[in-house]
């Protein structure tokens, strides 16, 4: 009896071990390839004037407390797709910082920029010169993290002009259940805001508590890596569109109406 429980108790510590070993391994190697990947691919170059050219561009913002977590895990792997088409990534963490909300002062539509000067203002910038934009959350009680929320209303309410027109596409991450409503949160702000959405094979959406459940959700992460290369096809798309004298459709004066009048 004493030995079988000895041999039981060895067994498991051994799955555990080879478990975490083999996720680590994974998680690296997945760092790994992703820089692989983008010293070697073949960019894609776009014509922003006539003397300046840049590569083309996605930003991945990560709204999870976790810098490394399960919405990492997911975002890496849609950048890893956009790398391998050509198209440059820069995953932004924003999901650790303190970032207040909207105090609707209006300001910005003056500015273009909010009076707070926190990431908000920096991803503002940042996306001048990006091409489309992934926005990656946990599910925290059935809706997108408490920090993206705050971010997104005050990235779209100053900076709505530095993202319409861009592709746009959510991607969360839960140990469990809520990933749909909050999948539809993220995409309320594309969709208020000229944002062509660029869709998956399935709702993006991964599941695990760890990074390392992530990397065994398999049709998970394919979801992801089709999301990449779904958008890197329409982010050339829209480049081609561009070269060959299609522009942005013409926008009437704005209507504001409310239900009272
Ligand atoms: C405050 C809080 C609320 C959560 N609410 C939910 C939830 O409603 N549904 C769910 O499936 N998981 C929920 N989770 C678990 C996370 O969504 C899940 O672990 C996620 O994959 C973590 O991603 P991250 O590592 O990028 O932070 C919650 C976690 C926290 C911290």
């Amino acid at each position: 009896m004493k030995t079988e429980m000895k041999t039981q108790f060895f067994l498991i510590s051994g799955i555990i071990f080879s478990l975490f070993s083999c996720n680590r391994t994974q998680s690296t190697q997945n760092e790994q390839n992703m820089q692989q990947k983008e010293d070697t691919m073949d960019k894609i170059e776009i014509q922003v004037n006539d003397t300046t050219t840049r590569f083309m561009k996605v930003l991945l913002i990560n709204g999870s407390p976790h810098e490394k977590g399960c919405t990492y895990t997911a975002l890496c792997e849609v950048a890893k797709a956009l790398n391998a088409d050509g198209i440059e990534t820069e995953i932004i963490h924003i999901g650790g910082d303190n970032i207040r909300g909207c105090s609707a002062c209006m300001a910005c539509k003056e500015s273009g920029h909010c009076v707070y000067n926190d990431p908000v203002n920096e991803v503002i910038e940042k996306a001048k010169t990006a091409d489309g934009f992934i926005f990656g959350s946990p599910v925290h009680y059935s809706g997108i993290s408490g920090t993206m929320k705050t971010f997104l209303d005050r990235l779209f309410y100053a900076g709505a002009k530095e993202l319409a027109y861009k592709p746009g596409a959510g991607v969360v991450s839960a140990r469990r259940a809520g990933t749909t409503a909050s999948l539809q949160q993220l995409n309320q702000y594309f969709t208020i805001n000229n944002m062509p959405v660029v869709s998956s094979q399935y709702w993006n959406m991964v599941h695990g508590n760890k990074p390392e459940d992530v990397l065994k959700d398999r049709e998970g992460l394919q979801i992801m890596r089709t999301l990449g290369h779904n958008m890197a096809w329409l982010l050339k798309s829209i480049e081609a569109g561009k070269k060959a004298g299609i522009t942005l459709p013409e926008t009437e004066p704005r209507e504001r109406t409310n239900f009272i009048e």
